[in-house]
């Protein structure tokens, strides 16, 4: 019951510039980046998301319980404890669509824009290790694939790696063995992005330019210094480009070789985040293993890392559509949990789908946002229909929480009929809402200029 009806009724939760607009209105907000440190970066606003791809949709198959229970719980903050949880961070939050958040930013844990230390104090006083050591965010795709976990690959379990995020980084209570299995499930099948310029098995294809192939060559081919070493024999292309082992290359210790898929999204690279550019990361290894590439061999050999590392679609527009489906996914896990009086998960599912349809409904401007003109009928019955939803769910909570499972049961249906309902009202209000880039460009520009105001 972290989310009370006080975050029902927040009007205005811009986020990001919440806080400065907040005092300059003086409106009553409940910002949840008021438990972060100030100037905290979550990048929440995405007009265009990571792509996201499951292994189940490349084999044709269908979504499934444990693995809906995962994709809901990976962007519920109700198993972490804490100021995470207070903060309304989740899984999501860092890993965006199971990619990295290269924006993420909190004072004091982060060097630079998508690195962050999970042994910070700021989460979990007991986690502190006392030293400033931030690490990138990694992508999850291909996760199954790319064990022992952790930059220097220090957990061999994935399941246990999860278990110590949620309960020693961000001071959540201990998991259940159900939701354990199902985020593990759910992670393990975040998918590469597919990329018509090379085949399952790392080889370009037709698609794939000369340079690159220059590149491809040039990447297999022994290193001047020693002959028994190339880029491709940890990289190694058959097996995801990696060769799940850890490997000192002079960047300050033991870290595992990382994969080459996507990667061109996967920036800043290294452990440590310490290059933006496949650039910097070939001249490093020039240097290091003293190569002798020339400045041509090296544009080839990043035309080949940039051809590897690319996706067809990299990023999918988020729309209304696209979160009415994806919080109907999350939401379906009450067709098995309510029949099974499971109020744990029922109690998760709510919170959980509530917060996002608050924020659903916060992409709405109300009247008290100049930035926007027209649709406002729209946009207020777009809002109201969202409160209506969330009241409505929340009731589904109470129910199961007083035992009457056949009231919720009632209620999730009743639910289910409001967002069909809802569904045409909000696209109606779409033109006008934050998911249209230009009202989002207007908006934003005018919450910086009142935060500039205030200061
Ligand atoms: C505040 C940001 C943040 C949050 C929240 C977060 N992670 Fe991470 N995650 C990281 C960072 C940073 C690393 C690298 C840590 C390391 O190397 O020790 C990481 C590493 C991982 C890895 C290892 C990937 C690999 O290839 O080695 C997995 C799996 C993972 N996280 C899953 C999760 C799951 C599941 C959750 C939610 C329960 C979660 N993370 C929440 C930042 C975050
Ligand atoms: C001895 C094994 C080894 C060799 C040889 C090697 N790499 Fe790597 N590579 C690694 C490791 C380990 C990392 C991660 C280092 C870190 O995190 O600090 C890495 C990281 C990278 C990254 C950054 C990926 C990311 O997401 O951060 C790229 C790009 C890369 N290597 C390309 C190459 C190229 C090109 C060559 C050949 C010139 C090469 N590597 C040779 C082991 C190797």
């Amino acid at each position: 019951m972290r989310t009370g009806p006080i975050r029902a009724t927040v009007a205005a939760g811009f986020i990001g510039l919440a806080m400065s607009v907040t005092a300059a209105t003086a409106t009553p907000v409940v910002s949840k980046d008021a438990a972060l440190p100030i100037g905290s970066e979550l990048n929440e606003q995405l007009l265009n998301q990571p792509t996201e791809l499951f292994a189940f949709d490349r084999a044709g198959g269908k979504r499934f319980y444990l693995f809906n229970l995962g994709d809901m719980l990976f962007s519920s903050s109700s198993i972490f404890g804490g100021k995470a949880a207070d903060a309304g961070m989740s899984c999501n939050s860092c890993h965006q669509q199971g990619a990295n958040n290269n924006k993420l930013f909190v004072p004091g844990l982060s060097a630079r824009p998508g690195t962050f230390d999970t042994n910070g104090a700021l989460f979990n006083a007991k986690a502190d290790n006392g030293v400033f050591d931030p690490v990138t965010v990694p992508s999850l795709r291909g996760s199954k694939y790319l064990a022992p976990y952790g930059h220097d690959g220090r957990i061999a379990s994935l399941r246990e790696f999860i278990r110590n995020v949620i309960v020693n980084e961000f001071a959540g209570p201990e998991p259940s063995g159900q939701v354990l299995d199902a985020l593990v499930t759910y992670v393990n099948e975040i998918s590469f992005l597919p990329n018509e310029k090379m085949t399952s098995d790392g080889h370009l294809t037709v698609k794939a330019s000369d340079a690159a192939r220059r590149g491809e060559a040039l990447f297999n081919k022994p290193f001047r210094t020693n002959a028994s070493m190339s880029c491709a024999t940890c990289h190694q292309a058959d097996a995801a480009f990696i060769d799940r082992k850890v490997h000192d290359i002079g960047t300050g210790g033991y870290f595992k070789t990382k994969t080459l898929i996507n990667a061109k999204y996967n920036a800043p690279y290294f452990h440590d985040g310490r290059f933006d550019t496949f650039d910097e990361v070939v001249g490093y290894f020039d240097q290091h293993y003293d190569l002798g590439l020339s400045p041509s061999e090296q544009s080839d050999l990043v035309a080949y890392l940039d051809t590897i590392g690319d996706a067809d679609t990299p990023f999918t527009p988020n729309t209304v559509q696209a979160e009415v489906d994806e919080l109907t996914a999350f939401a379906s896990v009450l067709d098995v949990a309510i029949p099974a009086r499971d109020k744990d998960v029922i109690r998760l599912a709510v919170d959980s789908v509530g917060v996002e349809w608050r924020e659903v409904g916060e992409k709405f401007p109300d009247r008290r946002d100049t930035s926007v003109d027209g649709g406002l009928a729209e946009r207020l019955k777009a809002r109201a229909s969202v409160r209506d939803l969330v009241l409505t769910l929340r009731r589904v909570a109470m129910a199961a929480e007083a035992d009457d499972f056949v009231e919720a049961a009632r209620l999730y249906d009743r639910y289910k009929k409001l967002v069909v309902a809802a569904t045409p009202r909000l696209q109606l209000a779409e033109p006008w809402s934050l998911y249209n880039p230009r009202v989002h460009e207007r908006h934003f520009a005018a919450l910086r200029r009142l935060s500039e105001l205030a200061k």
